[in-house]
């Protein structure tokens, strides 16, 4: 079959592989290839082993891979090949040089931005799908343009909203699509280009236009803010904590608030992933850029009262076992940072963990799917640490069982054959506040949730 338009994604990792199955999915005459330059992550997209766990992901993909959809390695032929060039690499966290530990490292969309260069032959739309600083575009727009191959680019912003866990059902049903341009005539046909692929399925008052600085904007202010609804209830789950008010009662009375909303109100370790810290530390850095210091405190508070949120788990852990760990099996019921993903990224989970080992715990770890990201993660650790594939295993022999990550199976699991096999007095420590609290403690566990009263048998 002739294809109607070629599509290349660079970048097969959590936005990149799900997205470009959705369009794949619903633009059957369109041919989309994602390429990377790992081979390993790459034959594992062409395998049955899919490299991320996402719910509905591994059905889209058997759906439409080798139909329309392709994963490669090569980059070179697919960048000549395409009409239009997704760029989906990784944007972590700088961890050298200036702005290390708040900028966005730009060497991977760099290296991009040279190789669509390199390789392109024809003019074409390049589309900035990873996160980026405010005014990116305009440097890929710089990189790109300088050439003397008489060849045009049009850079066009479409951040990517998508949740992991829910990837797919975002994807297939998104609260909006953003696509940002230049305001310029080429620039218009461009937004209009990605538009037309969106309106395949996605209705068209979902999909916003803006220009290019607005979207890159957008994209850093919706983490900002999401985290930030996180980073309020926090605090307010400790003053439940020292005043016996319980922090679920008090966000559903404050969600039912039209104006304030009921979603991510819900208290816990706090919030984890690739994204929201990055992208939160990337805002900070900006603002501090442009001398804009009290805007810069105010976004670092977000990140610093989450990391205060995870020490004050571990401590209240600490204190409720007798101030001592050391020796003592604790099984952690979860690692990902959230449920339905394997992602470990900026888990909480694993600041718990280390925590944990440095007041020298036996920590287990189990997970349904992320225990694989869980040993590299771990790797530099040699002695305490074990992981284990059955919760009930994990916790067999252990002084207290600490729920990290809200998977619906640790709901169902049978905690009274989980009590019967670990030391007594058990500790229950519900991180996600999921399980249902008075009925382990009439099973005769201690329980420590968050924002919640203790509920002790001594
Ligand atoms: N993960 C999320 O939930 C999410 C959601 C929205 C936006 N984002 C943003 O999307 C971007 C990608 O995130 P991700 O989680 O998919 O990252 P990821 O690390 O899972 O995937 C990025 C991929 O890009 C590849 N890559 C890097 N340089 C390359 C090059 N020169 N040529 C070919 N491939 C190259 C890497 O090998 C990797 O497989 C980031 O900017 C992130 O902030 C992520």
């Amino acid at each position: 079959m002739e294809f109607e338009k070629k599509i290349l994604c660079i970048g097969a990792g959590y936005v990149g592989g799900p997205t470009m199955a959705m369009i794949a999915a619903k633009c059957p005459r369109y041919k989309v290839t994602v390429v990377d330059i790992n081979p390993a992550r790459i034959a594992a997209w062409n395998s049955d082993s899919l490299p991320i766990y996402e719910p509905g992901l591994d059905v889209l993909v058997q759906k439409t891979r080798g139909v329309n959809l392709f994963f490669s390695t090569a980059v070179e032929a697919g960048i000549r090949d395409a009409d239009i060039i997704f760029v989906s690499v990784n944007t972590p966290t700088k961890t050298f040089g200036q702005g290390a530990g708040k900028a966005a490292d730009l060497q991977f969309w760099e290296k991009t931005a040279r190789q669509i260069l390199a390789y392109s032959t024809a003019d074409k739309i390049v589309v900035d799908k990873s996160t980026l600083p405010v005014r990116t575009a305009e440097a890929m727009e710089r990189i790109l343009n300088n050439n003397t191959k008489n060849v045009h680019f049009e850079v066009v912003s479409n951040p990517e909203f998508l949740a992991e866990g829910t990837a797919i059902a975002d994807l297939e049903n998104p609260d909006r699509v953003l696509i940002g341009s230049q305001e310029t005539p080429t620039g218009l046909a461009a937004r209009k280009a990605i538009v037309d692929i969106y309106s395949h399925w996605v209705r068209r008052d979902c999909i916003l236009e803006s220009n290019v600085w607005s979207a890159e904007l957008s994209k850093l202010t919706a983490n900002a803010f999401l985290a930030q609804r996180i980073s309020s209830i926090s605090p307010i789950s400790a003053l439940c904590e020292k005043t016996q008010a319980d922090v679920v009662e008090v966000a559903n009375a404050i969600g039912r608030d039209s104006r304030i909303g009921g979603k991510f109100l819900k208290a816990g370790v706090g919030f984890g992933g690739s994204c929201f810290k990055k992208d939160i530390l990337n805002l900070v850095y900006i603002c501090q850029s442009y001398g804009l210091t009290e805007v810069a405190e105010y976004w670092e508070s977000v990140v610093k009262i989450n990391g205060w949120q995870e020490n004050r788990f571990i401590r209240t852990m600490l204190e409720n076992m007798f101030n001592t760990v050391a020796g003592k099996r604790i099984a952690l019921l979860g690692f990902a940072f959230k449920a339905d993903t394997g992602d470990t990224r900026e888990s909480p989970a694993l600041v718990i963990a280390r925590g944990l080992l440095e007041e020298r715990a036996q920590v287990v770890i189990t997970d349904p799917k992320a225990l694989d990201n869980a040993r590299q993660d771990l790797h530099a650790v040699k002695e305490d640490l074990s992981f284990e594939a059955d919760p009930y295993c994990a916790a067999e022999g252990a002084h207290a069982v600490v729920l990290l990550t809200d998977w619906k199976l640790y709901q169902d699991l049978d905690y009274q054959r989980i009590l019967r096999s670990m030391e007594h007095p058990a500790f229950l420590f519900d991180g996600r506040n999921l399980l249902d609290h008075k009925k382990l403690f009439e099973l005769g566990f201690n329980v420590f949730a968050i924002g919640k009263a203790p509920l002790k048998h001594f």
